[in-house]
């Protein structure tokens, strides 16, 4: 669990999102009680509730983009579901309890990785020496010598006994072998033998090709059969680079004890752990008439017993739901917050708005976030051996043109930039190959004007002037 302020935690989120302070203040509030809560002794915690949040915003400003940047930031199981994915067609008995099943997953992914990271170095020298077996088997004569399947044996009256004992390998020959040894080793690690293939054995995993989610059952084919079936195993061919990552992740998780990751992955699921549920405007119904609607509250009603409290029983035991955060948003354009039904709007104590974005917003999500289009459109291209760079100006007229295009057509927020950014290089794009030197472009405003179709502006004018 981070340990960080919620002036860190809003910091670290405006690297990528502009605006929206109210917004990232609420959560990061939400994540620093998370914290609060855990040093407090059981009892205490035991009585306090995390308080939920819905984010409410127009299309495209941010609501997303800071559940995804928040994910990337906590060190909490965290996962992210679509409200409308329970209402789909066909989706049968409306699972909203795999939500939870699902943070199970990522809570036990988390632990997991976390060992991991505790074995990683015996893990790695572990598959070292098991890959200098591979380059250099024990020669025929030893292995005859010291393995004998010991049912073959049994059957074909062949006991060891009974076997002519062979002459142990010579000191000579021991040496040479240890020497051999060495020198793969020293190969290995100065990695001349990456290419080289060797033969490794795999688990392979019985197919089932049967898919039970979706029914309410948890039940994994694999898993319960797993126990049934002996593993089968598999001999694969591979290079030597592939072979240690196989080989490090059997190490890590012969080293790794599955149970304790269970049982910690299930307390830090219900301690922890955060589910954000999307577009839960498209639930929230106005008139209760169609079919569609009754089976939208129904969703509703399905998961208010999870973000009220309940226990839900998953494969790797029961979770109680009571510490879970849940965090909600939805652009509730058409729908509003009153529309949820009164208990569930209950449950989510704070409300926080995301504002529709200025052109000022517009001007600096086009270059400053972190990962802003243009940054991905410059590292793309350099790809393909151009160095792409725009003027200030530039940044400026894009950001505008932008924001015009939406008040014009539809407004679509910040999404708007990426179609335009499209446009804009759309030319480049197409014709860069890589099978060029370097080739500088620089984007002023010029290229601007010339790139993007100036009937925007044309009608900009048309719906101020009618
Ligand atoms: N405030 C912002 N700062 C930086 N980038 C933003 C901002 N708002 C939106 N974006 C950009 O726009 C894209 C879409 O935003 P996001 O997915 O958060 O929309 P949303 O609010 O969830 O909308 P919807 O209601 O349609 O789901 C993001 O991938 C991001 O690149
Ligand atoms: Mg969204």
């Amino acid at each position: 669990m981070i340990d960080w302020s919620p002036k860190q935690i809003v910091d670290e989120l405006d690297r990528y999102i502009v605006g929206q302070d109210e917004a990232k203040r609420a959560v990061a509030i939400a994540l620093r009680n998370r914290y609060r809560r855990s040093r407090l002794p059981e009892k205490v915690r035991e009585e306090i509730m995390p308080k939920n949040i819905i984010m409410v915003g127009p299309t495209g400003v941010g609501k997303t983009e800071i559940a995804r940047r928040m994910s990337k930031l906590v060190d909490a199981p965290f996962v992210k579901v679509e409200a409308t994915k329970y209402t789909e067609v066909g989706y049968v008995g409306r699972d909203v309890e795999s939500m939870v099943r699902d943070l199970v997953e990522a809570s036990i992914r988390l632990v997991k990785g976390k060992k991991e990271q505790e074995v990683r170095l015996t893990a790695e020298s572990m598959a070292e020496n098991r890959l200098i077996d591979l380059l250099v088997p024990i020669s025929h004569r030893q292995q005859e010598h010291t393995v004998i399947n010991p049912i073959e044996a049994l059957f074909s009256g062949k006991a060891q006994s009974n076997t002519p004992a062979l002459p142990e390998l010579t000191t000579e020959e021991k040496e040479k072998f240890r020497s051999k040894r060495d020198e793969i080793a020293a190969s290995l690690r100065a990695g001349k033998l990456e290419d080289t293939m060797v033969e490794v054995e795999v688990d392979e995993q019985p197919k089932l090709g049967m898919d039970f989610s979706g029914m309410g059952v948890d039940i994994n084919m694999n898993d319960m059969l797993g126990g049934i079936l002996p593993s089968k195993k598999k001999k694969r061919n591979v290079r030597v680079s592939e072979a240690r990552k196989i080989l490090i992740q059997q190490e890590m998780d012969r080293l790794i004890d599955m149970d304790e990751v269970t049982s910690e992955a299930l307390r830090r699921a219900e301690q922890d752990g955060i589910i954000f549920i999307d577009e839960i405007d498209k639930i929230a119904n106005r008139t209760n008439t169609s079919g569609v609607d009754v089976s939208r509250e129904g969703v509703q009603r399905d998961i208010l017993p999870i973000v009220e409290g309940s226990t839900v029983p998953t494969k790797y035991g029961p979770v109680k739901t009571d510490f879970i955060l849940f965090i909600a948003a939805g652009a509730f354009h058409v729908s509003k917050v009153s529309d949820l039904i009164p208990e569930l709007q209950g449950r989510f104590p704070i409300v926080v708005e995301l504002k529709a974005l200025t052109r000022e917003d517009f001007r600096r999500i086009v270059s400053q976030p972190e990962h802003s289009a243009t940054k991905q459109y410059s590292a793309l291209l350099a790809a393909d051996n151009i160095k792409l760079t725009f003027t200030e100006e530039a940044l400026n007229a894009i950001a505008d043109y932008a924001y015009l295009c939406n008040e014009v057509k539809e407004n679509i927020g910040a999404r708007r930039l990426h179609t335009v950014m499209e446009e804009l290089l759309e030319d480049i794009s197409f014709n860069a190959n890589g099978r060029h030197p370097e080739i500088e472009v620089v984007v002023d405003e010029k290229y601007v004007a010339d790139h993007l179709s100036g009937d925007v502006q044309g009608k900009v004018l048309e719906k101020y002037i009618i």
